[in-house]
């Protein structure tokens, strides 16, 4: 594997290959992001990955400073496995050597909500730094995952809108056997919080059973959820039952009539913000 910190070592590994299958991180991987890059490797090689920490997605009280940087470690995982061609890890300086005044806009109805509504820019910052780093490595195609559900719809409708010639696949959670979706923040959680934190997916399954039993109220459902969890000594930003389609909240005639549904939620365990979603077919 080939690791590069420069556009122009990037353009120069991949002169002359076909276009690459493309996995952007943050990095601190584990076992959800590795398995992205072996469905990357199944849609063609080579296969690029990236790992950024992407200072235009965190807010001003978020934790860029303290997010986990790893990158001897990352290697060593990316070496044993052999999915990856090249390894892009740019600097700051490289992906913004100036201050980047122009921004790809979310819509509102996606980009404000859920995550967006709790993490004001973190949507625009996503979609920047994403079509920043398709427009240096000009992937063919890209893989994420469903664990952030709102950023993966977000990401492929930008590439519909704008046309970009890249095919998005999606890859499913990659859980612990618990039902904690891995993340690179749950090396934060004390052992407590980490005995607590699978809940969180567990109350998704709650939801997901009243609606299987014929609950049709979303409002009833997010209550249930939010409740179940704020009991539990759990800060709650947002446990909502949405339509698959365009994340709007489903009407009860849309639930009965078995539109494709998805519980998202965010919350906090101590100083610990995790998120988690389930697809619901009912
Ligand atoms: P990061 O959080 O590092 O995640 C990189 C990719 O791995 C994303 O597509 C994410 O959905 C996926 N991923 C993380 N945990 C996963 C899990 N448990 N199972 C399956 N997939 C998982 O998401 C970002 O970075 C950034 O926003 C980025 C897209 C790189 C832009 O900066």
């Amino acid at each position: 594997m080939k690791v590069v910190h420069t556009i122009e070592e990037l353009r120069d590994q991949l002169r002359g290959q076909l276009r690459a299958s493309f996995v952007p991180t943050m990095g601190n991987l584990h076992e959800g992001h590795l398995s992205l890059m072996r469905l990357a490797r199944q849609h063609g090689d080579p296969v690029v990955a990236s790992i950024f920490v992407n200072p235009l997605q965190f807010g001003p009280n978020e934790d860029f400073d303290k997010y986990p940087r790893t990158l001897e470690a990352d290697i060593a995982k990316l070496e044993e496995r052999r999915d990856v061609y090249v390894l892009f890890a740019p600097s700051v300086k490289e992906m913004y050597p100036e201050p980047q005044s122009y921004r790809v806009q979310t819509p509102s109805d996606l980009g404000n909500v859920l995550e967006g509504e709790f993490r004001p820019g973190f949507f625009e910052g996503v979609t920047t730094v994403v079509l920043k780093l398709f427009s240096c490595v000009q992937p063919k195609v890209a893989v994420f995952g469903k664990k952030d559900y709102q950023q993966l719809m977000i990401v492929r409708n930008m590439c519909r809108q704008f046309q970009l010639p890249v095919t998005i696949y999606a890859h499913e959670t990659v859980r612990e056997p618990s039902g904690l979706a891995l993340s690179s923040r749950n090396r934060y959680l004390s052992d407590a919080e980490r005995a607590e934190a699978p809940v969180l997916y567990a109350t998704l399954n709650q939801v997901k059973d009243r609606l299987l039993a014929g609950e049709t109220e979303p409002a009833a459902l997010d209550e249930f959820a939010r409740n179940t969890l704020a009991q539990r000594g759990w800060e709650v930003d947002y446990v909502s039952v949405r339509k698959q389609l365009d994340l709007h909240v489903p009407t009860a005639g849309e639930i009965a009539n078995k539109t494709p549904l998805v519980v998202l939620a965010a919350a906090k365990l101590g100083a610990t913000r995790l998120i988690d979603n389930l697809e619901i077919e009912l």
